[in-house]
């Protein structure tokens, strides 16, 4: 009988799972030696592959500067984010590198890798303890757990946040962004943007959203402008 009534008392409660462990992220971006005046200067730059994706382009990038690339998918934001850093060639004409430019990259999109998030940061800090690694993992807002996880079963933001830690303690004087906020949580966009208001080198920022990047940058490119196609 008492079963039976406790039973009744029991159906009549909701479920609710244990809350999951959350710890907010605090961005930081290490800052390398000022380089020179300009980053990057393009002249004549067409980019793309097969085919040229834009007009001739004559930009240039200066290192106080911080720079969002705007426009709809496919016009080449991330080909030409590639091409300044010169991770690709130009289709024609050249960019122009600064001696003392150091990027620090953050990739649209990354390999799934077969590393744990601990082996992913302590790969490029071979020097630290275990303990360090997992401090600056935690401060990028990352658990136990998340830590402990292979990079390629985290999700995207918590993939995010790993890939930011490795590129938030490396010295940089330019950070190239290809929209670092996709999976981003609430939490965790509005510390990178004080992150990168704070950030006294310069930045170059793919990202489609206007309320993420504006209060961050002092020009705004619209790469439609320079396209090859009809948008
Ligand atoms: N490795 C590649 N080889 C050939 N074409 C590519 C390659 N990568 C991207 N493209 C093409 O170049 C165009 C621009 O791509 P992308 O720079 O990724 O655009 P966005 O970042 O603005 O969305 C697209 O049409 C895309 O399909
Ligand atoms: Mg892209």
């Amino acid at each position: 009988n008492m079963a039976h009534s406790r039973q009744k008392k029991l159906d009549k409660m909701d479920i609710i799972n244990k809350p999951k462990e959350k710890i907010k992220p605090t961005f930081s971006f290490l800052e390398a030696r000022t380089p020179g005046k300009v980053l990057f200067e393009c002249q004549n730059l067409v980019i793309g592959y097969d085919s040229p994706l834009t007009q001739p382009m004559d930009m240039i990038f200066e290192r106080s500067q911080k720079v969002a690339i705007k426009g709809v998918n496919g016009l080449g934001k991330t080909t030409l984010l590639k091409t300044l850093i010169g991770m690709l060639k130009p289709y024609s004409g050249i960019v122009i590198q600064d001696l003392f430019v150091q990027i620090g990259f953050f990739k649209q999109e990354e390999a799934a890798l077969k590393r744990t998030a601990l082996d992913y940061i302590w790969d490029e800090f071979p020097d630290r303890t275990n303990g360090e690694i997992r401090g600056m993992l935690a401060k990028c807002g990352l658990t136990t757990d998340h830590i402990e996880s292979l990079m390629m079963v985290l999700s995207g933001g918590e993939n995010a946040k790993a890939r930011l830690c490795k590129i938030m303690n490396r010295e940089a004087n330019v950070l190239v962004l290809d929209e670092p906020t996709n999976h981003l949580d609430v939490d965790a966009k509005e510390s990178l943007q004080q992150a990168l208001i704070a950030f006294k080198g310069a930045v170059i920022l793919v990202s489609h959203e206007p309320e993420f990047y504006l209060p961050i940058v002092d020009k705004v490119i619209n790469l439609e402008e320079c396209s090859t196609k009809i948008v």
